[in-house]
């Protein structure tokens, strides 16, 4: 969830009034939470409690899962010759039921794979793309690495950030790159590759992803034409 600050009416406001109530710079947007001794993960230096009893699988008659994301989490799991190898796409699975791997995902998805919550918050605190904490449902992410940033993807993410304001609906980051360097400066807007995009663009991507509408369809990856006719149908 983007948190940005309301903008002041046209008033005169004292110098050092104004730049407390500023909007933060994107840089700071951007900054990455750290904890003790620099760290990203929390408590990672603090010894473990050899004394506590070994965490447990979550009990199936205890432990509620809903029909649809247990057949899903199965189904993945039976793809792999180790069972474990599914922790991925269960969380992904569980993510979308959820909105994010909150502990009740977590103990969901460690009930149906008989596996510990704790192994699988490791597995979710290290992949980018499994929500640890709470988010906006519509995501957004910006591609801000190199072929993007040359196009001007720094001025499309504070565009888009300006657009979205303090929606608690989005989840606007930014993300290295995507993969669709041809059609920089470019987002994933809730998974569908979108690009290139002009600043022009973003009020209209950000009223369509409210109005849950395609996002800007004349400029999205998968329907461009290709060499093979047959491949966009
Ligand atoms: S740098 Fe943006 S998609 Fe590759």
């Amino acid at each position: 969830m983007i948190v940005r600050r309301k903008k002041r009416g046209a008033s005169i406001v004292p110098e050092a009034e104004r730049e407390r109530d500023a909007p933060p710079t994107l840089a700071a947007q951007q900054t990455v939470a750290r904890f003790g001794h620099g760290s990203r993960v929390p408590g990672w230096d603090e010894a473990a409690d050899l004394t506590k009893d070994p965490a447990e699988v979550p009990d199936p008659a205890t432990t509620p899962v809903p029909g649809a994301l247990r057949a899903e989490i199965e189904e993945h799991m039976a793809k792999y010759p180790d069972f474990r190898s599914a922790a991925i796409p269960a969380l992904a699975a569980a993510q979308r039921v959820h909105g994010w791997c909150s502990p009740e995902a977590i103990e969901q998805t460690a009930c149906v794979m008989r596996l510990t919550p704790g192994y699988l918050i490791a597995v979710a605190s290290f992949y980018d793309m499994l929500e640890t904490s709470p988010v906006g449902r519509n995501r957004i992410y910006v591609c801000t690495n190199i072929s993007c940033s040359l196009c001007g993807a720094d001025e499309l993410m504070a565009r888009v950030l300006e657009e979205v304001g303090d929606d608690p609906d989005f989840n606007v980051r930014s993300f290295e790159c995507l993969g669709a360097c041809d059609i920089a400066p470019m987002a994933s807007v809730n998974d569908i590759y979108v690009g290139p995009i002009t600043l022009d663009d973003v009020p209209m991507l950000v009223e369509q992803v409210r109005a849950g509408v395609p996002p800007l369809p004349n400029k999205q990856l998968h329907l461009r034409k290709s060499t093979d006719p047959g491949a966009v149908s």
